[in-house]
């Protein structure tokens, strides 16, 4: 997945910005239009007013955006903060957490107006000793890191790793010897059950093991949690937030899934063929939010929110629409795109927000 993903000349990320959007191959909230954007700048400079009642000398405030892709969100979040917030926007600064040169170009393209505000850093090291005060944000970031593939041995009583190799002139799938280290926790088979007790996980284990169907299948990705407990560590005062779509709860043992949440998608269309085609389609799976808010709450951080996208959104909407003298006028666009954003049926249904702060 990271090969096919993220390979310098041929992963799927590096080819070509539009693989998001219309012409592309999936749609995101940003793919929606500017609104998703504007939204969330609006939230960003409450929470930047609240950071400023402390912060009389006027020190510079982040925003660090990681996942910026072709730095469209990054557009939409800068365009709608110069002309309504000036006074913030005087001490703001809007950095990348981008490790790739090519993506790094694409984003310096579009961002070409706001080049003094934009800085870029390789990996969350490479950021100043002060850390962020500020908001550090990502969309549909953690879904696209790689992940590992997991199926349920009923023989053994154990999980077996999924690996791949080649065969016939193509992929196949082959079961590894044994777990990656990454993943090793998952050697007690309950550990699948995620965030409990050790009672209370040995008692909901002996009820769901007999009834795991073999070859049932669940994906872990460790480097999303790392992703994030680096992001908190470097956060000194402010937010972390990500949107995405995955599970809320702590169990990922869902019987709606009994093949994992691994999918791959090109021109809009699922592709049942995960190995076909590497390069050329996006693969993705759910994020583990209950874990995520897990490692976050590790490294310090309390947990504001973690509710579906529709619920943040409505409310953050709720107080723009009450300043319209900050937020402009309420077009009938901005309702379209307010309804694919919300709506059960569009992305409102899918996506959920994790919210975290260091106060
Ligand atoms: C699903 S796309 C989402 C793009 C954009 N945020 C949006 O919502 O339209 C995921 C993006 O994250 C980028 N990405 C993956 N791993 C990353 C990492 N470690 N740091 C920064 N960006 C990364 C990918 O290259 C891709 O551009």
């Amino acid at each position: 997945m990271e090969v096919a993903l993220y390979h310098p000349e041929h992963g799927y990320y590096e080819h070509r910005p539009n693989v998001v959007g219309r012409q592309g191959d999936f749609y995101t909230s940003v793919s929606v239009g500017r609104l998703f954007g504007e939204l969330l700048a609006f939230q960003s400079a409450e929470w930047f007013d609240e950071l400023d009642a402390r912060n009389s000398a006027r020190e510079p405030l982040q925003i660090v955006e990681a996942g910026a892709h072709d730095g469209r969100l990054a557009e939409d979040v800068l365009v709608w903060l110069q002309r309504h917030r000036p006074v913030l926007w005087d001490h703001l600064e809007y950095w990348i957490i981008e490790p790739s040169a090519r993506r790094r170009a694409w984003q310096g393209d579009r961002l070409r107006a706001f080049a003094p505000k934009v800085r870029w850093f390789n990996a969350w090291e490479d950021l100043p000793a002060t850390g962020v005060r500020g908001i550090i944000f990502a969309n549909e970031l953690l879904d696209a890191f790689p992940v590992h593939r997991l199926a349920w041995n009923q023989a053994t009583g154990r999980w077996i790793e999924w690996g791949v190799t080649t065969a016939e002139g193509g992929f196949v799938w082959t079961p590894l010897p044994e777990l990656h280290p990454a993943v090793t926790e998952l050697a007690d088979p309950a550990a699948a059950l995620g965030d409990m007790d050790a009672s209370e996980r040995q008692t909901a284990w002996l009820a769901i093991a007999p009834l795991l169907p073999d070859g049932f299948i669940i994906e872990r990705a460790p480097t999303a949690l790392h992703w994030w407990t680096a992001a908190a560590s470097r956060l000194k005062h402010g937010w972390l937030w990500t949107l995405d779509y995955g599970h809320r709860t702590g169990v990922s043992l869902n019987p709606a899934k009994p093949h994992g949440t691994l999918r791959a998608y090109r021109n809009h269309q699922l592709v049942e063929e995960l190995l076909a085609a590497p390069g050329t389609q996006d693969l993705t799976a759910h994020v583990d939010f209950a874990a995520v808010a897990s490692a976050g709450e590790r490294s310090g951080l309390t947990t504001v929110e973690l509710a579906e996208q529709s619920r943040v959104f409505t409310r953050i909407a709720q107080r723009a629409m009450q300043t319209p003298g900050i937020f402009g006028e309420w077009t009938r666009e901005r309702t379209r795109q307010f309804q694919t954003l919300t709506h059960p049926d569009h992305l409102g249904g899918s996506f959920t927000a994790l919210v975290q702060s260091r106060a």
